[in-house]
């Protein structure tokens, strides 16, 4: 059966909820999950936004934005690996949009590791290439990977 899915606010106090998340979308390989010190002590600051897409009490996605005067910078988007290529990254980057033009954000940046599938989705969703920094990030095998960073306009 589908499961219905909505993208509500979350908080400093949903931390907890996004981690089972975290730990199964993102490959270990990479070290690109955060831990949830990380999250908590961004989600202090102002400017931050987390979206959780959730299914009744289940959470199955989420995506972390930090803003600043009228750019935003989309740190972190995944999809719990077991419900991925069902919508729910694009549904989260809508929500995400829509908080932007809310309050008053031009444009919306954010930077890949090269090669990620996460750049077909962003792809997808209207971001365009801006700039490329040459092994930027250093996999747990030692392999290197360019960071491309993408933009959006709004
Ligand atoms: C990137 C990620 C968030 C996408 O989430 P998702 O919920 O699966 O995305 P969607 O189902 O909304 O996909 C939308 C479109 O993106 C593209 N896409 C998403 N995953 C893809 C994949 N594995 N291969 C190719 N294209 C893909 C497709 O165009 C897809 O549309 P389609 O299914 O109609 O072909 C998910 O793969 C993920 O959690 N990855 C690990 C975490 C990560 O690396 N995040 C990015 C850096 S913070």
């Amino acid at each position: 059966m589908t499961r219905a899915v909505e993208i509500i606010a979350g908080d400093f106090h949903s931390v907890d909820r996004i981690m089972p998340v975290m730990q199964s979308a993102f490959d270990p390989a990479f070290g690109e999950a955060w831990t949830a010190e990380q999250c908590r002590g961004l989600l202090c600051l102002p400017g931050t936004v987390l979206r959780l897409a959730v299914s009744g009490e289940d959470v199955l996605g989420f995506a972390l934005v930090r803003s600043v005067l009228d750019e935003a910078e989309l740190l972190l988007i995944a999809t719990a690996a077991s419900q991925q290529r069902k919508g729910i990254g694009q549904l989260l980057l809508h929500s995400v949009f829509y908080w932007c033009h809310q309050n008053g954000v031009k444009r919306v940046i954010l930077e890949v590791r090269s090669g990620n599938v996460a750049v077909e989705l962003y792809t997808k969703m209207g971001f365009t290439q801006i700039g490329r920094r040459e092994n930027y990030y250093r996999g747990l095998d030692n392999n290197q990977f360019d960071a491309l960073t993408l933009q959006r306009n709004l």
